[in-house]
Parts: structure tokens; sequence; C-alpha cells
């Protein structure tokens, strides 16, 4: 078993680790206190071909492997967790769920827009009454001729009012639950399809999170996404390569924590020594740095599975459910390594604390992990 990245991949993260720390870092302050969405960056980014890191040359991406696009959301977010969350969404949920359910006609037209980074892609799937159990979504879709009719909401959206695509599930059959859903590309310019409101959180600042509203939205029928009924399966299957996405982005956080705990602990003195050298100290930095390379290897593996095309689901709620659990952790602990200076906002590490909460939540709780890793061990 090879846990070395091959060439191919150092050269990934030493560019994605460079061109964070020189183009993200001074706009930091900006998403922080002014929640200002980072488009220069996402431009920048699409130069470089970030946008469609695993998608194929022709459909306009750069054609690497899963294992890479994961190692750049890690090395973003280590950075700033807002613009590797934006590169995540749009890729996994946003713009995968076309090239692998979409026409041919749906490829050509979407897929290279969203991999060069000309459009940025969002997911609608959360509801105001169905979160955790996505089936019970309440949004309908109405076939009349050559038309859906869509009505309902969509709440927490991640690039919500920024991306130019949605993937958007409604029902087609109420009557049929989990199996009369279905999925429809959904552009932003859409009649009776306008976005709400815009969530004030926690941490993400840069990150836009919204309402979706459709009332009478008209979508055309061949904006319809896989077969009718098909829409909840295409829904957890990119959430499976989703989540790896999610515990890259703990990863990043955890990491980034860590890495200025070490550094405080070894430059701070109290009682004539570094404090690092007290055993107090030395040993919560040795559990912090356990923790992130189990995340890291869990991680990795399961997106190493992903590139061998072996099904994944579990060991990413597996990645998913410890890396965000060791995210906020280790964020907690490095505010706690700082003392009375990790709690203000003249050292990163609130910043982390802030941000790692969501990976506990987003693209399925905790919980849900948990039910999918069981469901997976009790099944027959
Ligand atoms: N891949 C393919 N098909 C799947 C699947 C998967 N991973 N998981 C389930 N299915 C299929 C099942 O096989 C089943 O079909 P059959 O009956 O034909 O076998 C069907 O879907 C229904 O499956 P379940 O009975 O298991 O479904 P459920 O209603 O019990 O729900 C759940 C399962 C795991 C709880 C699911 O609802 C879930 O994942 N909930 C969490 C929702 C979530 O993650 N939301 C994230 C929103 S997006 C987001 O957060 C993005 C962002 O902004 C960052």
């Amino acid at each position: 078993m090879n846990l070395q990245f091959t060439d191919e991949q150092e050269m990934m993260r030493k560019m994605v680790r460079a061109f964070a720390e020189e183009q993200i870092t001074p706009f930091i302050e900006e998403m922080e206190e002014n929640e200002t969405f980072p488009r220069e960056i996402i431009n920048k980014m699409s130069e470089l071909g970030l946008m469609g890191i695993p998608i194929p040359e022709q459909y306009g991406g750069s054609e690497m492997d899963f294992t890479s696009y994961i190692i750049a959301i890690h090395e973003l977010s280590k950075v700033s967790a807002t613009v590797g969350v934006i590169l995540s969404v749009h890729t996994s949920v946003g713009t995968n769920p076309i090239l692998y359910f979409g026409t041919e006609e749906q490829k050509q037209k979407y897929v290279p827009q969203l991999a060069t980074g000309k459009y940025l892609g969002a997911f609608g799937l959360t509801e105001p009454g169905a979160g955790s159990d996505a089936a019970g979504l309440r949004t309908t879709a109405v076939k009349e001729g050559d038309v859906y009719r869509l009505n309902g909401s969509k709440v927490f959206i991640t690039n919500g009012g920024e991306a130019d695509t949605y993937i958007v599930f409604a029902s087609t059959d109420p009557s049929k639950g989990s199996k009369g859903i279905s999925a429809f590309i959904v552009e932003k310019d859409t009649p009776g399809f306008h976005v709400g409101k815009k969530e004030k959180k926690m941490g993400l600042h840069g990150s836009n999170t919204t309402e979706l509203v459709f009332f009478d939205a008209l979508v055309p029928a061949s904006n319809l996404l896989g077969q009718e009924g098909e829409g909840f399966k295409i829904a957890m299957s990119n959430l499976d390569y989703g989540r790896i996405g999610i515990a890259a982005q703990s990863l990043g956080i955890a990491e980034a924590a860590l890495e200025a705990a070490v550094a405080y602990a070894k430059e701070r003195k109290q009682f004539g020594r570094a404090i690092g050298q007290q055993q107090g100290l030395g040993f919560k930095l040795a559990d912090m740095a356990t923790k992130v390379e189990a995340a890291k290897l869990l991680t990795y593996r399961a997106a190493s599975l992903k590139d061998n095309g072996i099904r994944c689901g579990h060991e990413a709620s597996m990645a998913k459910l410890f890396a965000s659990r060791t995210a906020v952790e280790v964020a907690i602990e490095a505010v706690q390594v700082f003392g009375g200076y990790g709690y203000t906002k003249e050292y990163p590490v609130e910043r982390f604390f802030r941000d790692a909460k969501v990976c506990e939540i987003y693209e399925g709780t905790s919980e849900i992990q948990r039910l999918v890793i069981s469901k997976q061990l009790l099944a027959d």
C-alpha cells in the first residue's frame, strides 16, 4: 500500500499551497469583516484550472484524479475554509451530477462552463422541513408540455446568489416518497426563481448561504437530470463524494489549527520556558497531531477508493465523521493553547474554531454519517 502522493499530486499540493498563501491570505480580513464573496479569488482559481480538477478535458476540465481535487480542498482550507467549501460544493455536487447523470447535450451545454469556472455551481436539496430527512422534501415539479413548473423553497444553499446553475431536487410524484423525487438543472435567470434571505453565520463568512424560492418557476423539460424519480439516487450518490470534500475541508482547518498551536507553543514563554515544554501542553499537542494524522488517512483512503472506481459511501461517511470532529476538537484545543490571545481576532484560531463547527452539520450531520455507517454494518 503506497501512502505517498505521486509527483503530479505533490505538484498540485505545492501549487495550491503557494496560491492560497499568496492570493487568499490578504483577502481573509475582507471576507471576515464584510462577508465579501471571494469572486476575484475564484476567477484566479479558474485560470489555474482549479474549478474543474477531476473533470475530463473533453468537458473543459483538468482531468486529474479525485485525490488531486481533495488535495486542493485540503490546502485551500488550511488558509480559508470559505474558499474550500466554495470549490467543494461547486465540483462535488454542483458539477459532478451533470457529468455522471446528464445527457450528452446537458454535459456539452453546462459542464465546460462549470469546469472552466465561467459558471459557479450549487446544489439545492435541503428545505425548511427537510434537512436530515432529505426524502421528506416538499418542493414540487409538475410537467406542463415542454416545461416543469416548480413550487417550493430551499434553505442553507452554499454559493446561493453567486451560482449560475443549481442542481435542484423536487417531487414529480409525492405519492412515491424518495422514488418520486427528480433532479433539475436550474439556471439563475429562470422565470419564477429567485434567491431569498442570505444567512448571517457563525463562520465561513465569505461563503454565501441563502434561501432559494420557486414560485411557479418554469424549468425547461430538457433540464430534467436523469429520469423522473431518479433524483434521490442522484443526490445521495453525489453526496458520497461530496462528503470526502468536506472531510478534506475539515482536515485543512484541523491542520492549520495544529500548526498555529505548535508555533505558538514554541514561542510563548511562561514559568521561564516555552509553554510547549510543559508536559500538559506537550501532551495536548501530541493528541491533536495524532487525530489530524488519523483524519488524513481516512480522508485520503476514501479518495483513493473513489479513484479506483470502488463504491465508498461508507468510507466517505467515516472520513467526514472523524475529520469534522477532529477539526472541532483540534480548533478548541488550539484556542486553549493560545489562552486569552486565542479568544481574540488577533490570531486565526478563533476563526478556525468558528469555521470548524459547520463541518459536523452540512452535507449530512454527524448523526446521519453514523446512520449511513451503521446501516451498512448491519446490512444482510
Ligand atoms: N447512493 C445511491 N443510492 C442511494 C444512496 C447512495 N449513497 N443512499 C440511498 N440510496 C437509495 C437507496 O438505495 C434507496 O433506493 P432503493 O429503495 O431502490 O434501494 C433510496 O435511495 C432510499 O434510501 P434510504 O431508505 O436509505 O433513504 P432514507 O430516506 O432513509 O435516507 C439518509 C437516508 C442517509 C438519512 C439521507 O436522507 C441523507 O443522507 N440525509 C442527509 C441529507 C444531507 O446530507 N443533506 C446535505 C445537503 S447538501 C449540503 O449540505 C451542501 C452544502 O451546502 C455544503
